[in-house]
């Protein structure tokens, strides 16, 4: 089974739009802001607003935008109240980061593996400062999706601001595997909208613009 999807995404990679005809992006100015595979960042982008997460809901030095920062430590400290722990592991990533990280991947597992896993320099959404990647307390993010943190979060998130990103079966929109780990900032009224209609940025973005 995991073999024939495996195969069906490397199909859906080879056959789709995924780094073609790319867009950048120099200044964001809003939150719901699209960063994928079609849409990249400029090189030198590094958000002004970057705030240091408080290691009561994160790893040491991580990074949020001003807003998803105040917006993370609340779900996390909400979270921790009724007994979750939901704590920041990756979160700001500088594109040259990015780029190690990406190289790194295709190094140990191979191009396809690599653009189905990890991003390209300039296409995270980790340069954006909006994006987080959080685990339980074993810091163990591939095992995230068996955790009741995992059951909290993604019926709660939206209510912060946050989405599932990348969730199951959306492979040919995203372009990248489910990662119930990542979260997007994008703000409350979004969220909700995203969530609640079950789609994803993408399609959210597709059916504002018309
Ligand atoms: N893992 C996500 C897609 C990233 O590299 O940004
Ligand atoms: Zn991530």
């Amino acid at each position: 089974m995991e073999k024939i999807i495996y195969i069906l995404l490397l199909l859906i990679l080879e056959n789709g739009n995924f780094y073609k005809d790319i867009k950048t992006i120099y200044d964001p100015t809003t939150y719901d802001f699209l960063v994928n595979k079609n849409i990249k960042l400029n090189n030198d982008y590094i958000p002004n607003d970057l705030e240091l997460i408080s290691t009561n809901y994160a790893c040491e030095n991580k990074y949020l935008r001003k807003e998803a920062k105040e917006a993370f430590e609340k779900l996390s400290k909400d979270a921790k109240n009724l007994g979750f722990n939901i704590i920041a592991v990756s979160t700001f990533r500088s594109y040259d980061y990015q780029e190690k990280l990406y190289n790194n991947y295709v190094k140990e597992k191979g191009l396809y593996y690599a653009d189905m896993a990890s991003a390209r320099a300039g296409h995270s959404e980790h340069q954006t400062g909006l994006a987080v990647d959080v685990s339980d307390s074993t810091l163990d993010y591939d095992n995230f999706e068996d955790t009741k943190e995992f059951t909290w979060i993604k019926d709660n998130a939206y209510k912060y601001g946050f989405i599932l990103r990348y969730p199951k079966a959306k492979f040919d929109i995203t372009g990248y595997k489910y990662e119930p780990w990542h979260y997007r900032y994008v703000g409350v009224d979004v969220a909700t909208y995203i969530y609640e209609n079950d789609i994803t940025l993408e399609e959210y973005e597709k059916l504002k613009n018309g």
